[in-house]
Protein backbone atom coordinates (compact mmCIF):
# COMPACT_ATOMS: atom_id res chain seq x y z
CA UNK A 1 0.00 0.00 0.00
CA UNK A 2 1.62 3.26 -0.82
CA UNK A 3 1.35 5.94 1.79
CA UNK A 4 2.43 8.63 -0.32
CA UNK A 5 1.93 9.86 -3.85
CA UNK A 6 3.79 12.51 -5.67
CA UNK A 7 1.95 13.20 -8.99
CA UNK A 8 3.95 15.45 -11.36
CA UNK A 9 5.24 17.93 -9.07
CA UNK A 10 7.29 20.56 -10.32
CA UNK A 11 8.34 24.12 -8.50
CA UNK A 12 9.73 27.11 -10.74
CA UNK A 13 11.94 29.60 -8.58
CA UNK A 14 11.53 32.50 -11.35
CA UNK A 15 13.18 30.97 -14.48
CA UNK A 16 14.79 28.16 -12.70
CA UNK A 17 12.85 24.66 -12.35
CA UNK A 18 14.10 23.31 -9.44
CA UNK A 19 11.63 19.93 -9.94
CA UNK A 20 10.15 18.83 -12.86
CA UNK A 21 7.47 16.74 -13.43
CA UNK A 22 8.28 14.14 -10.83
CA UNK A 23 5.91 11.54 -9.94
CA UNK A 24 7.29 9.17 -6.90
CA UNK A 25 5.19 6.44 -4.86
CA UNK A 26 6.20 5.84 -1.42
CA UNK A 27 5.16 2.34 -0.05
CA UNK A 28 4.09 2.46 3.43
CA UNK A 29 6.70 1.62 6.12
CA UNK A 30 9.44 1.34 3.50
CA UNK A 31 12.39 3.37 3.60
CA UNK A 32 12.78 5.52 0.09
CA UNK A 33 15.89 6.97 -0.49
CA UNK A 34 15.99 10.82 -2.79
CA UNK A 35 19.41 10.84 -4.12
CA UNK A 36 21.30 13.37 -6.97
CA UNK A 37 23.94 15.16 -7.35
CA UNK A 38 24.32 19.30 -5.73
CA UNK A 39 21.48 20.99 -6.57
CA UNK A 40 19.25 18.60 -7.94
CA UNK A 41 16.10 19.87 -6.60
CA UNK A 42 16.15 17.08 -3.17
CA UNK A 43 15.85 19.84 -0.67
CA UNK A 44 12.87 21.42 -2.59
CA UNK A 45 10.89 18.25 -3.33
CA UNK A 46 10.73 18.19 1.22
CA UNK A 47 10.38 21.84 1.25
CA UNK A 48 6.98 21.31 -0.80
CA UNK A 49 5.75 18.02 1.15
CA UNK A 50 6.01 19.87 4.27
CA UNK A 51 4.10 23.03 2.31
CA UNK A 52 7.32 25.37 2.71
CA UNK A 53 6.73 25.66 -0.97
CA UNK A 54 3.79 25.58 -2.83
CA UNK A 55 3.80 23.64 -5.50
CA UNK A 56 3.73 25.12 -9.02
CA UNK A 57 1.90 22.30 -10.29
CA UNK A 58 1.25 18.57 -9.13
CA UNK A 59 -0.07 17.04 -6.21
CA UNK A 60 1.28 15.59 -2.74
CA UNK A 61 -1.55 12.75 -1.68
CA UNK A 62 -1.01 11.29 1.74
CA UNK A 63 -3.52 8.35 1.51
CA UNK A 64 -5.06 9.92 -0.85
CA UNK A 65 -5.68 13.22 -0.04
CA UNK A 66 -3.97 16.22 -0.98
CA UNK A 67 -1.81 17.85 1.17
CA UNK A 68 -1.15 20.74 -1.29
CA UNK A 69 -2.16 24.54 0.01
CA UNK A 70 -1.99 23.14 3.75
CA UNK A 71 0.55 24.94 6.18
CA UNK A 72 3.20 23.46 7.62
CA UNK A 73 1.75 23.11 11.04
CA UNK A 74 -1.24 20.87 9.28
CA UNK A 75 1.05 18.86 7.53
CA UNK A 76 2.98 18.02 10.86
CA UNK A 77 -0.49 17.50 12.13
CA UNK A 78 -1.43 15.04 9.64
CA UNK A 79 1.36 13.06 10.21
CA UNK A 80 4.83 14.33 8.12
CA UNK A 81 7.93 15.58 9.98
CA UNK A 82 11.34 16.30 8.96
CA UNK A 83 14.89 17.10 9.66
CA UNK A 84 16.69 19.58 8.30
CA UNK A 85 20.03 19.22 6.03
CA UNK A 86 21.36 22.56 8.01
CA UNK A 87 20.24 21.67 11.91
CA UNK A 88 17.89 23.67 12.69
CA UNK A 89 17.54 23.27 17.08
CA UNK A 90 17.34 25.62 19.27
CA UNK A 91 20.68 26.06 20.75
CA UNK A 92 20.37 27.65 23.72
CA UNK A 93 17.76 25.54 24.77
CA UNK A 94 18.24 22.19 26.69
CA UNK A 95 18.34 19.21 24.69
CA UNK A 96 15.33 17.87 26.56
CA UNK A 97 13.48 21.40 25.77
CA UNK A 98 14.23 20.63 22.24
CA UNK A 99 12.34 17.51 22.42
CA UNK A 100 9.08 19.20 24.19
CA UNK A 101 8.66 21.62 21.29
CA UNK A 102 8.64 18.74 19.03
CA UNK A 103 5.69 16.98 21.21
CA UNK A 104 3.70 20.87 21.33
CA UNK A 105 2.17 19.62 18.36
CA UNK A 106 0.50 17.01 20.41
CA UNK A 107 -0.47 18.82 24.00
CA UNK A 108 -3.70 20.12 24.96
CA UNK A 109 -2.50 22.74 27.36
CA UNK A 110 -3.69 25.93 26.45
CA UNK A 111 -1.06 28.88 27.14
CA UNK A 112 -3.41 30.72 29.84
CA UNK A 113 -3.11 27.16 31.96
CA UNK A 114 0.54 27.09 31.78
CA UNK A 115 0.68 30.50 33.07
CA UNK A 116 -1.15 29.96 35.43
CA UNK A 117 0.15 26.27 36.49
CA UNK A 118 -2.90 24.62 37.11
CA UNK A 119 -2.61 21.06 38.27
CA UNK A 120 -3.58 19.55 35.23
CA UNK A 121 -1.56 21.10 32.94
CA UNK A 122 1.48 20.65 35.56
CA UNK A 123 0.56 17.14 35.33
CA UNK A 124 0.66 16.95 31.38
CA UNK A 125 4.10 18.99 31.25
CA UNK A 126 5.56 16.33 33.82
CA UNK A 127 4.25 12.88 31.56
CA UNK A 128 5.40 15.50 28.59
CA UNK A 129 8.98 15.21 30.07
CA UNK A 130 8.79 11.70 30.93
CA UNK A 131 7.93 10.85 27.58
CA UNK A 132 11.07 13.27 26.26
CA UNK A 133 13.21 11.61 28.28
CA UNK A 134 12.30 8.18 27.12
CA UNK A 135 12.87 9.29 23.29
CA UNK A 136 16.21 10.66 24.16
CA UNK A 137 16.86 7.79 25.44
CA UNK A 138 15.94 5.64 22.36
CA UNK A 139 18.46 7.80 20.46
CA UNK A 140 21.52 7.62 22.87
CA UNK A 141 21.12 11.02 24.12
CA UNK A 142 20.13 10.26 27.95
CA UNK A 143 23.49 11.80 28.41
CA UNK A 144 22.84 15.16 27.50
CA UNK A 145 19.35 15.68 28.84
CA UNK A 146 20.07 19.17 30.43
CA UNK A 147 23.05 20.29 28.20
CA UNK A 148 22.76 22.94 25.81
CA UNK A 149 21.56 21.35 22.48
CA UNK A 150 24.36 24.36 20.38
CA UNK A 151 27.17 22.15 23.05
CA UNK A 152 26.59 18.90 21.76
CA UNK A 153 28.82 16.73 19.04
CA UNK A 154 27.78 17.70 15.48
CA UNK A 155 26.56 14.04 15.10
CA UNK A 156 24.70 14.22 18.57
CA UNK A 157 22.68 17.07 17.08
CA UNK A 158 21.86 15.35 14.51
CA UNK A 159 20.40 12.65 16.55
CA UNK A 160 18.40 15.35 18.48
CA UNK A 161 17.13 16.72 15.50
CA UNK A 162 15.62 12.91 14.71
CA UNK A 163 14.25 13.18 18.61
CA UNK A 164 12.24 16.15 18.01
CA UNK A 165 10.72 15.14 14.84
CA UNK A 166 9.89 11.45 16.36
CA UNK A 167 8.59 13.18 19.59
CA UNK A 168 5.18 14.17 16.97
CA UNK A 169 4.73 10.47 16.35
CA UNK A 170 5.10 11.15 12.51
CA UNK A 171 3.54 8.75 10.11
CA UNK A 172 6.37 9.68 7.50
CA UNK A 173 9.25 10.76 8.45
CA UNK A 174 11.85 12.83 5.90
CA UNK A 175 15.87 12.97 6.93
CA UNK A 176 17.77 15.60 4.59
CA UNK A 177 21.27 14.32 4.76
CA UNK A 178 21.07 13.39 8.38
CA UNK A 179 24.91 11.45 7.93
CA UNK A 180 26.29 14.83 7.04
CA UNK A 181 29.24 15.54 8.74
CA UNK A 182 29.11 12.12 10.54
CA UNK A 183 32.24 9.80 11.03
CA UNK A 184 32.06 5.96 10.03
CA UNK A 185 30.90 5.19 13.72
CA UNK A 186 28.50 7.67 13.58
CA UNK A 187 26.68 6.89 10.40
CA UNK A 188 26.65 3.21 11.34
CA UNK A 189 24.66 3.66 14.78
CA UNK A 190 22.62 6.28 12.54
CA UNK A 191 21.72 3.20 9.98
CA UNK A 192 20.92 1.18 12.82
CA UNK A 193 18.33 3.65 14.35
CA UNK A 194 16.79 4.40 11.11
CA UNK A 195 16.44 1.09 10.74
CA UNK A 196 14.83 0.47 14.41
CA UNK A 197 12.43 3.22 13.61
CA UNK A 198 10.75 2.11 10.68
CA UNK A 199 10.27 -1.65 12.40
CA UNK A 200 9.67 -0.46 15.95
CA UNK A 201 8.05 3.12 15.16
CA UNK A 202 6.11 1.29 12.32
CA UNK A 203 6.93 4.67 10.51
CA UNK A 204 7.47 5.64 6.55
CA UNK A 205 11.07 7.01 6.30
CA UNK A 206 11.84 9.14 3.22
CA UNK A 207 15.78 9.91 3.04
CA UNK A 208 18.17 12.46 0.93
CA UNK A 209 21.38 11.54 1.66
CA UNK A 210 24.87 11.65 -0.37
CA UNK A 211 26.43 9.21 1.44
CA UNK A 212 26.11 5.86 -0.84
CA UNK A 213 27.02 3.15 1.40
CA UNK A 214 24.67 4.27 3.93
CA UNK A 215 21.94 4.48 0.55
CA UNK A 216 22.52 1.22 -0.72
CA UNK A 217 22.74 -0.35 2.50
CA UNK A 218 19.66 0.54 3.76
CA UNK A 219 16.62 1.23 0.97
CA UNK A 220 14.10 -0.05 -0.30
CA UNK A 221 13.74 1.43 -3.40
CA UNK A 222 15.42 5.14 -4.23
CA UNK A 223 14.77 8.11 -6.60
CA UNK A 224 16.99 9.31 -8.38
CA UNK A 225 16.84 13.05 -9.44
CA UNK A 226 19.35 15.37 -11.74
CA UNK A 227 18.59 18.88 -12.87
CA UNK A 228 15.04 18.59 -11.14
CA UNK A 229 14.28 15.55 -13.23
CA UNK A 230 13.92 12.07 -12.05
CA UNK A 231 16.61 10.24 -14.43
CA UNK A 232 15.97 6.77 -12.67
CA UNK A 233 13.74 4.86 -9.64
CA UNK A 234 14.87 1.21 -8.66
CA UNK A 235 15.44 -1.27 -6.02
CA UNK A 236 19.46 -0.71 -5.18
CA UNK A 237 21.11 -2.86 -7.18
CA UNK A 238 19.64 -1.74 -10.32
CA UNK A 239 20.32 2.06 -9.32
CA UNK A 240 23.79 0.68 -8.91
CA UNK A 241 24.15 -0.49 -12.29
CA UNK A 242 22.24 2.56 -14.12
CA UNK A 243 24.56 4.29 -16.28
CA UNK A 244 22.46 7.49 -16.33
CA UNK A 245 22.93 7.70 -12.63
CA UNK A 246 26.41 6.85 -13.32
CA UNK A 247 26.79 9.91 -15.17
CA UNK A 248 25.04 11.81 -13.11
CA UNK A 249 27.35 11.21 -10.43
CA UNK A 250 30.71 10.80 -12.51
CA UNK A 251 33.56 12.94 -11.59
CA UNK A 252 32.14 12.80 -7.99
CA UNK A 253 30.52 10.14 -6.37
CA UNK A 254 30.95 7.45 -9.31
CA UNK A 255 33.69 5.06 -7.47
CA UNK A 256 31.41 5.50 -4.35
CA UNK A 257 28.40 3.55 -6.16
CA UNK A 258 30.22 0.11 -6.68
N1 LIG B 1 14.08 29.57 -2.43
C1 LIG B 1 14.74 29.42 -3.58
N2 LIG B 1 14.83 30.41 -4.49
C2 LIG B 1 15.48 30.27 -5.65
N3 LIG B 1 16.11 29.14 -6.03
C3 LIG B 1 16.07 28.10 -5.18
C4 LIG B 1 15.39 28.17 -3.92
N4 LIG B 1 15.53 26.98 -3.28
C5 LIG B 1 16.25 26.21 -4.10
N5 LIG B 1 16.58 26.87 -5.24
C6 LIG B 1 17.32 26.33 -6.37
O1 LIG B 1 16.71 25.11 -6.77
C7 LIG B 1 17.69 24.16 -7.16
C8 LIG B 1 17.55 22.92 -6.33
O2 LIG B 1 17.98 23.20 -5.01
P1 LIG B 1 17.86 22.15 -3.83
O3 LIG B 1 18.28 22.82 -2.60
O4 LIG B 1 16.50 21.56 -3.85
O5 LIG B 1 18.92 21.05 -4.27
P2 LIG B 1 19.45 19.77 -3.50
O6 LIG B 1 19.24 18.63 -4.42
O7 LIG B 1 18.84 19.69 -2.15
O8 LIG B 1 21.02 20.05 -3.40
P3 LIG B 1 22.10 19.72 -2.24
O9 LIG B 1 22.49 18.28 -2.43
O10 LIG B 1 23.23 20.64 -2.52
O11 LIG B 1 21.44 19.98 -0.94
C9 LIG B 1 19.06 24.84 -7.02
O12 LIG B 1 19.43 25.37 -8.26
C10 LIG B 1 18.77 25.95 -6.01
O13 LIG B 1 19.63 27.03 -6.18
MG1 LIG C 1 19.56 19.74 -0.25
Amino acid sequence: MNILEIKNLTKKFGGLTATSDISMSVEKNSITAVIGPNGAGKTTFFNMITAVYKPTSGDILLNGKSLVGLKPHQVCHFGITRTFQNIRLFSEQTVLENVLVGMHQRLKSHWVGTLLHLPAITREEEQAKVEAYKILEYVGLEDFVNESAGNLPYGAQRRLEIARAIASQPKILLLDEPAAGMNPKETKSLTDLIHDMRTRLNVTIILIEHDMKLVMEISDYIYVLDHGELIASGKPDDIRNNKRVIEAYLGKEASSLG
